[in-house]
């Protein structure tokens, strides 16, 4: 059993079932009697209908549980969810750490804002631990769950804090940024006397032609460095907390458990607690290997067409799915073998659009260690 962790963040590929999972994991919390946050991104329709949180943005809600009653379930502690907005997480840290409402106004009204907030912070994943540190400082949840978008770039949400404050800080900026200067002077020195470099920088993140814009975006921007600064100090040493664990969702494919193991590869060098494996999506086997063998022996027996040898070959067909997911499983534990790591496993549910939260306890109860 793990210490009991006060953060579990699930992160993984696309489509894995990360967002299923961290649900699942909230649920398991609060059956436990937990009082328990699950933040989601983009959860499936369905998933975020039963949840009751198909509407709210941002902001913790309470996830009504008297449904569970029907599948037998004692509600002992309780389940908040959100869906985190990234936008809206950006936009409250610029107002946070602006000098001035209009300082913070100037930033989020400039027209290349949105964009450069995407691409410049790698904000998506920022966001979510932003928003982590956010809410552990302002609630008293005993357990929050962080769902991640997926990881295109494996490491994009440890290193998206340094990156900002790096940019921030970057000699491409302060050069871009004179006080002295107007602005269309400080456009025309780029034009004319930037090293090819920068303005190769700045033509591969913007485009020349919105360098007048982007040059007083920046030197607003610069006003907030020192806040993001230390922020982003908090949120690493956050991320470093035993109390935080790191899950990787995957699914019994080759492709994922391959991205599996390489995204723990570069994890593994960050300080940060990751604490296992959550294979989901399992194909459960149909037979015991006694069983097997004997319905290989009475197909052998049986004529081609006959509706019972047709009815065995498709169920050996459709467990030998999920044997080739037992030895995908296999290849996993023997590519990442320590004492500290954990594997969990997590079946295909034939109700395949999550519908009630039943479902979700089903998912659950395989996935109660994670909890500690
Ligand atoms: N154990 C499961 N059994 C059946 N279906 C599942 C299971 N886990 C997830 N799914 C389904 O798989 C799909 C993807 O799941 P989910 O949205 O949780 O993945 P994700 O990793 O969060 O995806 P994304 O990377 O797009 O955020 C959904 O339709 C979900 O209902
Ligand atoms: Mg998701």
């Amino acid at each position: 059993m793990n210490e009991q962790p006060e953060v579990i963040v699930c992160v993984g590929t696309g489509g894995v079932g990360k967002t299923t999972i961290s649900s699942a994991i909230g649920m398991a919390g609060a059956l436990r009697g937990k009082k328990t946050l699950v933040m989601t991104i983009d959860p499936a329709k369905r998933l975020a209908q039963s949840m009751g949180i198909r509407e709210l943005k941002n902001v913790p809600t309470p996830v009504p549980l008297r449904s569970l009653q029907q599948c037998g379930q004692p509600i002992r502690g309780s389940l908040d969810a959100m869906i985190l907005e990234t936008q809206t997480t950006f936009d409250n840290l610029i107002r946070k750490y602006s000098s001035s409402p209009q300082k913070a106004d100037a930033i989020l009204n400039n027209s290349y804002y949105h964009y450069v907030s995407g691409e410049l912070a790698g904000s998506e994943d920022y966001m979510a631990m932003e928003k982590l540190y956010e809410i552990k400082k302002e609630y008293d949840y005993d357990l929050i769950v962080v769902d991640t978008p997926p990881a295109r770039h494996a490491i994009n949400f440890l290193t998206a804090p340094n990156r900002l404050i790096q940019l921030i800080s970057s000699g491409v900026l302060k050069w871009l940024i004179r006080p002295s200067a107007s602005v269309s002077m400080i456009g025309f020195n780029i034009l004319n006397r930037a090293p090819q470099k920068i303005v190769k920088l700045l033509k591969s993140y913007v485009g020349l032609e919105i360098v007048e814009d982007l040059t007083e975006f920046f030197s607003e921007f610069n006003d907030l460095y020192s806040g993001f600064k230390s922020r982003a100090k908090e949120v690493n040493a956050l991320l470093a907390s035993p109390r935080v664990q790191f899950y990787m969702v995957t699914a019994p494919t080759r492709d994922a458990v391959d991205e599996a193991i390489y995204f723990y590869s570069i994890m593994k060098e960050y300080e940060i607690n990751f604490a296992g494996f959550i294979v989901n999506k399992i194909h459960p086997p149909l037979y015991n290997d006694a069983a097997r063998s004997k319905s290989g022996r009475i197909i052998s027996t049986l004529d081609q067409d006959d509706p019972l040898r047709i009815t065995l070959e498709e169920t050996l067909a459709m467990d030998s799915i999920a044997i080739n997911d037992q030895a995908l499983i296999a290849s996993l534990r023997a590519k990442v073998r320590s004492q500290k790591i954990q594997y969990y496993l997590s079946s295909l549910i034939m109700d395949r659009e999550l519908t009630n939260l039943c479902t979700l306890v089903t998912i659950a109860q395989a996935l109660d260690g994670v909890i500690g």
